[in-house]
């Protein structure tokens, strides 16, 4: 049968450690956001699927809305360039915002979006990331709420993809070297 999952070589994070840290973070933002009513930000597409289990563990109001913006074009190394592809439908002036982040690499998308969103005048900026690569890092980044540290691997699922491929894998797995031989 042609399933992705063959695809896969080694998984990274389970759909249940997954599942009890975005519970365990979504704790933690009920309590710091009590009375605030923050709009969540997806970064599309990446967040889609982490945006979407954390905000069921979110027992505050809240709203959310998505921006898109690009910095790999199909590649699975970065290009350095930041391009927004769409903005926010909301102003954030003056809104409790929480960016939703798939994984933090590079650190360029963060601080390109940081540049950005803040000369809106939000009432507070923050960042929450279900991943991070802190050995890829080329700028500092904040990150409030980090599900987990990575080694410096390319991995899909969860949201993540390869060439829009896999992001609909429910764990973080690296994907078979036969894979992007492939693609080559
Ligand atoms: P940064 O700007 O280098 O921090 O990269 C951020 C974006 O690159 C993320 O939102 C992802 O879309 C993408 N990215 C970085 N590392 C990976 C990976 O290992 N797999 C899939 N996408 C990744």
């Amino acid at each position: 049968m042609d399933n992705i999952k063959n695809d896969t070589l080694e998984i990274l994070l389970s759909q249940d450690e997954i599942k009890a840290k975005v519970k365990e973070m979504a704790g933690q933002i009920n309590e710091d956001y009590r009375g605030k009513s923050p709009v969540l930000v997806g970064i599309l597409k990446g967040s889609v699927v982490f945006l979407a289990a954390l905000m069921k563990e979110i027992e505050i109001r809240c709203s959310i809305d998505f921006i898109a913006v690009s910095s790999y074009a199909g590649a699975s190394e970065t290009s350095g360039i930041v391009k927004m592809i769409m903005d926010l439908r909301e102003s954030i002036t003056d809104r409790h915002v929480l960016l939703i982040e798939d994984i933090v690499d590079t650190g360029l998308t963060m601080d390109y979006l940081k540049d950005n969103l803040l000369t809106r005048r939000p009432a507070s900026y923050n960042i929450c990331s279900l991943l991070s690569k802190p050995s890829a890092r080329r700028v500092p980044v904040d990150v409030k709420y980090l599900g987990f540290e990575i080694p410096d691997k390319f991995v899909v699922g969860y949201g993540l993809d390869y060439q829009e491929q896999y992001r609909n894998i429910p764990y973080i797995a690296t994907l078979k070297p036969e894979i992007y031989r492939r693609n080559k």
